[in-house]
């Protein structure tokens, strides 16, 4: 398994105050910050755009993961690596032409992940997995943070985990201290996590718990 990894959902932060809200869980030992851009259309909420993202590169000193819930990822997708993404993962179910996406987001210099919806099967990564730099299993259908984890995706991880080796396998919704060490011993190693990290009172102490989900990884 590769390392485990917590990337803290900025969608549950304060947004009058994101950079500040970047660096406190920067400074409390976040591995990545995950970015939920949404459209209006694939997600039935509207959340932020390139010129955030290139707002928020100077403040953030850790990778930018971002997460692109959007109906035309090929049209949008160089934006956000322009704008400094260094990860920029996109939905199978959105991307009329994922091979080409994935190249187009390579070329650009950035890491490329595809993402499942949690109706959608890991069949659908049969012919592209091996092409990609992650893939983001969703645990709750996107759109909103604070929904509930849905447990038959711990069935879809395990499937996941064994198709592409030693690459990231990112879970994003309902993460807790409970449901981490769940998603990580069926594989998981990068753990998004929204409104448990941003509504804890010590930032520290909810990514230091996240973390100990590191014992109930799958031996090698
Ligand atoms: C859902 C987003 C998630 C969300 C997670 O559409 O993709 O990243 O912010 O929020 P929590 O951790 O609160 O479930
Ligand atoms: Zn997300």
């Amino acid at each position: 398994m590769p390392d485990l990894k917590i990337a803290p959902s900025i969608l549950a932060s304060d947004f009058s105050r994101l950079g500040e809200e970047i660096e406190a869980v920067v400074n409390a030992g976040a591995d990545w910050i995950h970015v939920d851009v949404m459209d209006g259309h694939f997600a039935p909420n509207i959340t932020i755009g390139p010129p955030v993202v290139a707002a928020l590169r100077s403040r953030c000193s850790v990778p930018l993961d971002v997460h692109l819930m959007i109906s035309d990822p090929g049209y949008y997708a160089e934006a956000f690596c322009e704008a400094g993404a260094d990860l920029v993962s996109f939905h199978v179910e959105a991307a009329k032409h994922p091979h080409r996406l994935i190249n187009c987001i390579k070329e650009r210099g950035c890491k490329a992940g595809v993402v499942l919806n949690p109706g959608t099967s890991h069949d659908e990564l049969e012919y592209l997995a091996e092409y990609v730099d992650m893939v983001l299993v969703m645990t709750v259908n996107p759109g909103f943070g604070g929904q509930s984890f849905i447990p038959a995706m711990l069935r879809k991880i395990e499937c996941i985990r064994a198709m592409i080796g030693d690459r990231d396998l990112e879970v994003d919704g309902g993460i807790d201290d409970l449901t981490a060490r769940e998603v990580v011993e069926a594989g998981a190693n990068v753990l998004v996590a929204g409104s448990y990290i941003y509504n804890a009172d010590s930032y520290i102490d909810a990514i230091e718990s996240l973390k100990a989900a590191e014992s109930a990884a799958p031996r090698r």
